[in-house]
């Protein structure tokens, strides 16, 4: 299966994503798209030595429709059987959803469907939690509503920042979206559950 990656930032999901796709994972990345040519996802991945490219979302204004068809032509060259997006902090509409829809995963950082959107680790902290996480979901058009492929628990600690919690997540996040990922390239939905 032939894997493309979207991202916005730094990217350490693509990396742990991308370092998981090797010998008989059914797998491979062959494209890592991002919104900026200054994310640095970008340079990881040429660093690791898989195609690297982006579409600056912001020439195109609010016009999301051609900024969609731009990424949407360019993802076609690399022929992907899945796309994953992994700190992509674009919304896309329905219509780029539907012309990938269940083939499409997102990485999320709440246990959906708690905290959909932004901030969670700020607005799990205010409710008081006891537990947080993170979830991998296909990709539907209703933001972070899509079926749920994995989660990941942490527990939320006493003198917790956004921060430190957010660190907590994203350690799990890299544990979690491969597991899914190797399980959906090789058509298994299983649910799966960390620890
Ligand atoms: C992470 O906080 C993750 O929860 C969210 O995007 C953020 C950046 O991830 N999905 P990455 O380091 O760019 O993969």
């Amino acid at each position: 299966k032939r894997v493309a990656i979207l991202l916005s930032g730094g990217g350490s999901n693509m990396v742990a994503l991308a370092q998981s796709m090797t010998g008989d994972h059914p797998a491979r990345p062959v494209l890592v798209m991002a919104n900026s040519a200054d994310a640095g996802g970008l340079d990881k991945a040429r660093a690791m030595g898989i195609e690297a490219d982006f579409i600056d979302h912001r020439p195109f204004k609010g016009d999301r429709a051609a900024f969609e068809d731009a990424l949407h032509e360019r993802l076609l060259l690399a022929k992907p059987d899945i796309i994953c997006l992994a700190g992509f902090m674009r919304v896309l509409t329905e219509g780029f959803v539907r012309r990938w829809q269940g083939r499409m995963l997102n990485i999320h950082p709440s246990l959906l469907p708690k905290y959909r959107g932004l901030h969670t680790h700020a607005r799990v902290l205010e409710a008081g939690d006891a537990q947080h996480g993170c979830t991998v979901h296909e990709v539907t058009p209703e933001l972070d509503e899509g079926p749920i492929l994995g989660q990941a628990i942490v527990p939320v600690k006493a003198d917790d920042t956004p921060e430190t919690l957010a660190a907590r997540v994203l350690v799990m996040e890299h544990l979690l979206y491969p597991a899914v990922l190797r399980r959906f390239a090789a058509g298994d939905r299983t649910l799966v559950r960390l620890p």
